[in-house]
């Protein structure tokens, strides 16, 4: 099942497929979208950003990073449905 992923209100029609085993973030880097990242397993919280549509999943199970309400961590994270992110 592919995914669109929504950056900013920008449409990003990035094919996500589960086989893939890519995560949101390396998923964007890959369509050349620049994102904010440090550790890269959800650990850190600086690749935080706001889901405002969608749902995603967390293959490894809930991240130890602290997140605020309606916010996601892509770097462990896949879209289950369309989803739309507001990295500010
Ligand atoms: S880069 Fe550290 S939690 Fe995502």
């Amino acid at each position: 099942m592919a995914h669109q992923i929504y950056v900013d209100e920008i449409i990003r029609p990035c094919n996500f497929e589960v086989a893939d085993d890519l995560n949101i973030l390396a998923l964007l880097e890959k369509e050349g979208v620049e994102m904010h990242s440090h550790c890269r397993a959800g650990f850190c919280g600086t690749c935080r950003v706001n889901l405002t549509r969608g749902e995603v999943h967390y293959p490894g199970g809930a991240p130890l990073a602290c997140m605020r309400e309606g916010e996601i961590l892509p770097c462990c994270c896949e879209p289950t449905s369309d989803i739309e992110i507001r990295t500010y």
